[in-house]
């Protein structure tokens, strides 16, 4: 289980003792995944995001992870890296690069959210850093993606806090803005974690 702690933060992969904890913050605060998601239907979508955190093949880099603040390692937060098919449209829109023929690809796209009363201390940015220096140094994944909406002024804000180079979307669809952080080039910010340290055990499934 992969497990990145930063000076403030614990980010790791769900457990289903979180489920209470994860109904509040995902469901009764933030409304992630719509507006009447009860706590049965969060069993199932926990279950996904830790199904997703521990598969092997893909270097159990995919799904939702839980963001803990310490010390008391209240769930404050979520982020994680879910696969997403680009379009060469919208691949166009950020100047990504041609080598893949023009043809849409799978991206990495990073997704993040705080409760509501956390917002504003640099949490999110300490987080989603602390993943993005996992995905970048540990496993070499080329580029992250992030999608997000036009009026959504606190996450644009966050990808260009880490270093993102955005772009707005002129087609009215999804996403509304795009943007992208190369792993190893110029557009890349400056790391934005203070601490970052991974563990693997071998306790198996999460
Ligand atoms: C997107 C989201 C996570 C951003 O949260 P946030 O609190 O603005 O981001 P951070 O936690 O990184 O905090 C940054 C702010 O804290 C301030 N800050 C205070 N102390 C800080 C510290 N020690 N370190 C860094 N920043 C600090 C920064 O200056 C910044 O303030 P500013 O926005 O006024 O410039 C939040 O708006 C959210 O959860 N939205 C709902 C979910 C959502 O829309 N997710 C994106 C879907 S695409």
């Amino acid at each position: 289980m992969l497990v990145l702690e930063t000076a403030r933060l614990i980010v790791r992969p769900f457990v289903m003792d979180d489920l209470e904890d994860a109904h509040r913050l995902l469901d009764v605060d933030l409304h992630w995944s719509g507006l009447e998601v009860n706590l049965e239907q969060r069993r199932r979508r926990l279950q996904f995001y830790i199904d997703l955190a521990d598969w092997a093949d893909t270097g159990r880099l995919y799904g939702y992870r839980a963001v803990l603040v310490r010390p008391t390692s209240r769930l404050i937060g979520i982020c994680g890296l879910l696969p997403r098919l680009w379009s060469p449209r919208l691949k166009g829109l950020l100047g990504m690069d041609n080598a893949d023929g023009g043809l849409a690809t799978l991206e990495l796209e990073l997704g993040y959210a705080l409760a509501s009363d956390q917002r504003g201390r640099g949490y999110a940015t300490e987080a989603v850093g602390a993943l993005v220096e996992y995905a970048f140094r540990e496993l070499q994944v080329r580029r992250l993606v992030v999608g997000t909406g036009r009026s959504n002024a606190g996450s644009i804000a966050l990808m260009r806090r880490i270093g993102m180079r955005t772009a707005g979307n002129p087609v009215a669809e999804w996403p509304e803005v795009v943007g992208v952080l190369e792993n190893g080039r110029a557009d890349r910010g400056p790391s934005t974690t203070t601490q970052l340290s991974s563990k693997n055990t071998t306790s198996g499934r999460v």
